[in-house]
């Protein structure tokens, strides 16, 4: 069986002292369990912190993103092969507020990609639709279409590594889920083209999670789906409370 994965993308919220003060607390309070992966990932400038806090404990770091080579001239970028020095095992690729605010196209989160797997860092690829192309019946054309370009090169041995994120746009930050069902269909979706791009072994292997308000009251029934193995939380992930008990939810 898949084993959950609940990351937490704090986006641009806290300030070190209470960056800290959440991991101080979330860390000695996991449940003792190998059912489920807890990331947070924080803004980059405190990553090198957070790493050493939770050295030796469950709780995991993540990057929200990256620059795909390893060093040039890029003005505030981070670059893979320094995450991979700081041991930041997971970083976030081709989320929608990249896309969208940022010119993230398809292809840069292909290279960010492959980046991640030539230095052993575990990508979370965000996929999802906007409100239009929900509206015009095309969520399953776009997300299996971001699915190919970003996977495009990618073995079949680092894809079952990957996790996917299925975030529908209309659904982050707006207090809209997708329904549990609707959630899994897509999810199931993007499983099939998986199992397209390579076969059913890594289509089974490969997790996906949902991202889009999820918060305590609703990751339960969202867990439940076949589908479902995990959530990439937002705003809910910002409390210790709600964070812990999104964790002990999925354990
Ligand atoms: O990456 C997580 C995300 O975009 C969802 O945010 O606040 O709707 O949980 P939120």
């Amino acid at each position: 069986m898949r084993k959950r994965i609940i990351a937490g993308n704090w986006k641009m919220y806290k300030t070190i002292g209470e960056a800290k003060s959440f991991v101080t607390e979330v860390k000695d309070r996991l449940p003792e369990t190998d059912n489920v992966d807890a990331v947070i990932c924080p803004p980059s400038l405190y990553l090198s912190e957070l790493v050493k806090l939770t050295e030796g404990t469950p709780l995991e770091i993540g990057a929200q993103t990256m620059h795909d080579v390893d060093e040039g001239a890029f003005t505030g970028e981070v670059s893979p092969k320094m995450l991979a020095d700081l041991n930041v095992p997971y970083v976030i690729l081709g989320h929608s507020e990249r896309r969208q605010y940022f010119n993230e196209t398809d292809e840069a989160v292909n290279r960010k990609t492959l980046a991640a797997f030539s230095k052993g860092l575990t990508p979370i690829v965000c996929v999802g639709e906007s409100l239009e192309e929900r509206e015009a019946g095309k969520t399953v054309e776009t997300v299996a279409g971001q699915v190919i370009k970003a996977f495009e090169g990618v073995n079949a041995e680092q894809a079952k590594e990957a996790i996917i994120a299925y975030e529908p746009i209309w659904a982050i930050g707006t207090g809209k889920t997708a329904t549990a069902q609707d959630a899994n269909e897509v999810c199931g979706e993007i499983r099939a083209e998986i199992g397209k791009l390579y076969d059913d072994e890594t289509a089974s292997a490969i997790r996906i999670q949902y991202g889009g308000s999820v918060k305590p009251g609703n990751i339960g029934e969202l867990l439940s789906m076949e589908h479902i193995d995990g959530a990439l939380v937002g705003g809910a992930s910002l409390e210790p409370e709600s964070f812990l008990e999104m964790i002990g939810v999925a354990a």
